[in-house]
């Protein structure tokens, strides 16, 4: 089932807590010279127009991106530094999705894979991402992820952004999580999950964070004033670069 576009929920608070803790963590990764791989298994379409039909539908920016980004402080934080660069680059009301942040903070020696699935979602990224060092694949990102690690250079972070449209998704994630760790112990793996009233994805907290995987890192927020459906995000980061933590739990303040 691919029916999910995230351009409906682009730059909401959820979208906010991601971005920023996967800039925080690339940030640190890109501090020591070496190339790295960035491989993602659901890269969706790289930018997002938050002055669109289906983004103003919904208006989940307001609550998120649109509302934080007003706060002087944040201003010299990298996703924001970096969210503002990209408007000024590619056009107002431009939001950078994982991908294209990606791109923006990694270097030409790092190589990037991008996996999606949905025809609309992949042809977008193919228009915007014609980059020598990024591989973009039209396929399933399970199967990709695990077909391409370990990657080379074997340095590097796998993100897994699911759109969670199924209830067995989660099982799935964890799983795949598992088996890519014994295939790739030393990959930083980075996924985000959504928090739901009828606490779906419990289970496979519990599940990765009983596993035993080295530096795990986890970071859940609530959203005080959402009741029903999304009330939360959360964040699980395995191989957490060193001192990272810390800014890491900084983003969580933001909310
Ligand atoms: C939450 S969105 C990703 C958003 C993106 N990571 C970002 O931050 O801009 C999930 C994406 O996964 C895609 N998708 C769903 N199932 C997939 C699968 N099995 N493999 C690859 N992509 C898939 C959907 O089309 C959707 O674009």
């Amino acid at each position: 089932m691919l029916s999910y576009q995230h351009i409906y929920h682009a730059g909401n608070p959820a979208d906010v807590h991601k971005h920023a803790s996967l800039c925080v963590v690339l940030q640190h990764l890109t501090q020591k010279d070496k190339p790295l791989t960035y491989l993602e298994t659901h890269a969706g379409r790289g930018v997002y127009d938050l002055s669109c039909a289906e983004a103003l539908k919904t208006r989940e920016a307001e609550k998120g991106f649109l509302k934080l980004k007003k706060q002087k402080e944040l201003k010299d934080h990298i996703y924001f530094a970096l969210q503002d660069r990209i408007e000024k680059e590619i056009g107002a009301n431009i939001y950078a999705g994982s991908a294209f942040i990606a791109e923006a903070l990694l270097r030409a020696s790092d190589t990037l894979h991008l996996m999606e699935l949905h025809p609309q979602e992949y042809q977008a990224l193919y228009r915007l991402m014609r980059y020598p060092n990024t591989h973009l694949h039209h396929r399933d990102g399970y199967e990709g992820g695990l077909a391409l690690c370990p990657p080379q250079p074997r340095r590097g972070i796998l993100v897994i952004d699911p759109s969670y449209e199924v209830k067995t998704e989660y099982d799935k994630v964890a799983n795949f999580l598992l088996k890519l760790h014994k295939k790739w112990a030393e990959g930083v793996l980075f996924l985000w999950y959504p928090v739901l009233n009828e606490a779906l994805h419990r289970p496979m907290v519990e599940k990765l964070l009983t596993a035993g995987f080295p530096k795990l890192y986890q970071s859940e927020i609530r959203f005080p004033d959402v009741k029903e459906g999304m009330i939360g995000s959360g964040v699980i980061v395995i191989n957490t670069p060193y001192q990272s933590e810390k800014e890491l739990n900084e983003i969580k303040k933001w909310f």
